[in-house]
C-alpha cells in the first residue's frame, strides 16, 4: 500500500548497503580509505603499538560497544510490520474521532506482536499471553492501542504490576526458567491473587501457544471511552479478528518448534507478508452507554472481566492489514515505543485502574529505555505537524526556530489548539469521593468468568486446559504450590481440580467449592469462531 510504504521510507531514514555507488564514510561523513586496519607505528618489518589517534577505529569501537539498549522489561522478544487500518462504517454516533469516523481514510500503523516473559532471545512458541501492540499514526496524532491477545488480565490495579511480572519472570536466586510459566513463583502468585484466576484459565488454554501471530485476536483490554458530537460518552472495548481464523498449536508442537525453530512466529508473519499475504483482522468494539455503566453484575472498568458477546455485541467497523515489512529490525521494531496514554480527539480514559497506572508506566519506561527525546525517532514519529516548547535533552534532533520558548508570549506565536481547530477535550466528567486505597465490592468476586471460560470450551480444548495445568504445576517442586492450586481448582469445577491433581500427585479433592451452574458464553471458545466477510 502506498501510505505503509510512505511510512517505511519516512522511518527507516533509508542508507541502502546494497547501492554500488555509495562509499564507507565515518559518522562524521568523511569517506575512509582502510575499514580493517587500526592506524599503527609501523616500522619496516614490523607492526608497531597502535595509535587512540585514529578517529575511524575508535568510532568503529564505541559504536559496537553501545549497540545494546535495555530490552523491554515485560514483551521483549516480537516482531512487527507495517500496514493500513481502513474503516467499512462510521462510528460517528459513539465517536468523532477521525480515525473511526472518516470511511475514505487509510491510516498507517505498525503493530508488534511479542511474548511477555521471554528475554529477547527467548523462543517464540512458549506457552505465554501474546502482545499485540498497533500504532496508528492518524492525522490528528499517534493513537496506540497496546493490547494482547487474551481480553482480560492478571491484575486489577496496576500497582500490581511489578508484582505480577516478577513472580513470572525466571526467579531471582537462579535466573530460572527462562520464558515459561511452569515455576513454583509464577504459581504461588496465581494463587496468592484470586483475582488471577480467569486470566490463568486463559493462559492454560490453546490461546496462549498461537499457530501464528496472523491466527490471533487482539484485545485492548482495558476499558477506554469515545466521546461523540453531542458530547456523549460511552465505554469501549478494541476487538481485533483475525480473517484466518483463530488457531493453536497443540503442545507438543510449541515444545518440538520451541527446539527446532525458536523464530517460528517472527519468520511466518515475515514470509506471509513478502509473499504477499497480507495477515488481516477485523476490527470491532464493544460499546456501553455512560448511563448503563453499573447495569451489569460484574463492574466494566474491571480488567479481570470480559464483557460477555451476548450482554455487549461486538460491532465490526474496520480492518487492519499488516503489508509491509520493516527494512531494519532494530530501527523499527524494537525502537518502536507504545504508550496507552496515547489517544486522539473522540478516546479518551476510563477510571479503569489498571488503564490509569498504564497510563504512567510507559512513558515512563520509554524513558530508561530510549531517553527523552523517544517520539522524535523515526517510528515513533507523528505524520502531523508536531510543535510545541518542550527542548532539549538528550538526543535532541528536532531544530525549532524563532527567539521564544515559552507561551503566552509577545509574537502570540504558536498558541495552543482551539476546540473548533480539533484540539483534543478531556470529558468534564464530576468527581466525588474519599481519597483512599479501596476496590470496589464487584471488583472483589474473581471466580464467575473463570468458570464461564471453562464451560464455554469445547471437550478437547478442556483437556488441553487440564493437561497443561498438569505439565505448568508438575514443574514447581513446591507441594504448598501444587495442593493449594489444585484447591483453588476445586472453585471453579470440581473435575478439572481432580484430573489435575492426578496428573501431579498430592490428595485428589473429593468436593467443590463452588457449584458449577454450567453457564456458557459465546466467542470464548476457539471452536466456535466463524471467520466472516464484513
Ligand atoms: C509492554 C500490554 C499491563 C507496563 C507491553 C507491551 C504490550 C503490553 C503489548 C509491548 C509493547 C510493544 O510491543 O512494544 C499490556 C496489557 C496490559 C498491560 C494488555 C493489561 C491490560 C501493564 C501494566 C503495566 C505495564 C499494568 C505497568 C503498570 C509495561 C511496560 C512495558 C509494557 C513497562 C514495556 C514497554 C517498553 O519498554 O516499550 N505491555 N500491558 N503493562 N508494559 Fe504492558
Amino acid at each position: 500500500s502506498r501510505h505503509s510504504k510512505k511510512i517505511a521510507d519516512l522511518a527507516s531514514d533509508t542508507k541502502d548497503v546494497h547501492d554500488k555507488s555509495r562509499r564507507i564514510t565515518s559518522d562524521f561523513g568523511v569517506k575512509q580509505t582502510n575499514t580493517d586496519d587500526w592506524l599503527k607505528v609501523a616500522s619496516e618489518d614490523k607492526t608497531g603499538p597502535m595509535l587512540l589517534e585514529d578517529p575511524f577505529a575508535r568510532e568503529k569501537i564505541h559504536r559496537f560497544d553501545h549497540e545494546r539498549i535495555p530490552e523491554r522489561v515485560v514483551h521483549a522478544r516480537g516482531a512487527g510490520a507495517f500496514g493500513k487500518f481502513t474503516l467499512f462504517e462510521s462510528a460517528s454516533d459513539v465517536s468523532f474521532a477521525g480515525v473511526l469516523t472518516d470511511t475514505s481514510r487509510e491510516t498507517p500503523v505498525f503493530v508488534r506482536f511479542s511474548t511477555v516473559l521471554g528475554s529477547r532471545g527467548s523462543a517464540d512458541t512458549v506457552r505465554d499471553v501474546r502482545g499485540f501492540a498497533i500504532k496508528f499514526y492518524t492525522d490528528e496524532g499517534n493513537w496506540d492501542i497496546v493490547g494482547n491477545n487474551i481480553p482480560v488480565f492478571f491484575i486489577q490495579d496496576a500497582m500490581k504490576f511489578p508484582d505480577v511480572i516478577h513472580a513470572g519472570k525466571p526467579e531471582p536466586h537462579n535466573e530460572v526458567p527462562q520464558a515459561q510459566t511452569a515455576h513454583n513463583n509464577f504459581w504461588d502468585f496465581q494463587y496468592m491473587h484470586p483475582e488471577a484466576t480467569h486470566m490463568f484459565m486463559w493462559t492454560q488454554s490453546d490461546r496462549a501457544i498461537p499457530r501464528s501471530y496472523r491466527m490471533m485476536q487482539g484485545f485492548g483490554v482495558n476499558t477506554f471511552t469515545l466521546i461523540n458530537n453531542k458530547g456523549e460518552r460511552h465505554f469501549v472495548k478494541f476487538i481485533f479478528t483475525p480473517e484466518l481464523g483463530v488457531h493453536s498449536l497443540v503442545w507438543d508442537e510449541a515444545l518440538k518448534l520451541a527446539g527446532q525453530d525458536p523464530d517460528f512466529h517472527r519468520k511466518d508473519l515475515w514470509e506471509a507478508i513478502e509473499n504477499d499475504g497480507y495477515p488481516k483482522w477485523k476490527f470491532g468494539i464493544q460499546v456501553i452507554p455512560e448511563s448503563k455503566e453499573n447495569d451489569f453484575e460484574f463492574d466494566i472498568l474491571d480488567a479481570t472481566k470480559v464483557w460477555p458477546e451476548e450482554l455487549v455485541p461486538i460491532r465490526y467497523i474496520g480492518q487492519l492489514e499488516l503489508n509491509c515489512n520493516p527494512d531494519e529490525y532494530f530501527a523499527q521494531t524494537e525502537q518502536i515505543a507504545f504508550c496507552t496514554s496515547h489517544v486522539v480527539p473522540g478516546i479518551g480514559f476510563s477510571d479503569d485502574p489498571l488503564l490509569q497506572g498504564r497510563n504512567f508506566s510507559y512513558f515512563d519506561t520509554q524513558l530508561s529505555r530510549l531517553g527523552i527525546n523517544w517520539q522524535e525517532l523515526p517510528i515513533n514519529r507523528p505524520v502531523c505537524p508536531v510543535l510545541n516548547h518542550n527542548r532539549d535533552g538528550a538526543m535532541r534532533h528536532t531544530i525549532t526556530k524563532g527567539t521564544v520558548n515559552y507561551w503566552p508570549n509577545r509574537y502570540e506565536a504558536v498558541p495552543p489548539t482551539s476546540v473548533k481547530e480539533g484540539g483534543y477535550v478531556d470529558y468534564p466528567k464530576k468527581i466525588a469521593g474519599f481519597k483512599a486505597r479501596m476496590r470496589s465490592k464487584k471488583f472483589r468476586e474473581h471466580v464467575n468468568q473463570a468458570q464461564l471460560f471453562y464451560n464455554s470450551l469445547s471437550p478437547p480444548e478442556k483437556a488441553h486446559v487440564q493437561a497443561a495445568l498438569g505439565f505448568e504445576l508438575d514443574h514447581c517442586d513446591d507441594p504448598v504450590v501444587y495442593k493449594r492450586l489444585c484447591d483453588r481448582l476445586t472453585e471453579i469445577d470440581l473435575s478439572l481440580a481432580q484430573n489435575v491433581a492426578e496428573l501431579v500427585g498430592g490428595d485428589v479433592p473429593q468436593q467443590a467449592k463452588r457449584e458449577n451452574h454450567g453457564k456458557r458464553a459465546k466467542g470464548l471458545s476457539q471452536m466456535d469462531y466463524m471467520p466472516s466477510e464484513p
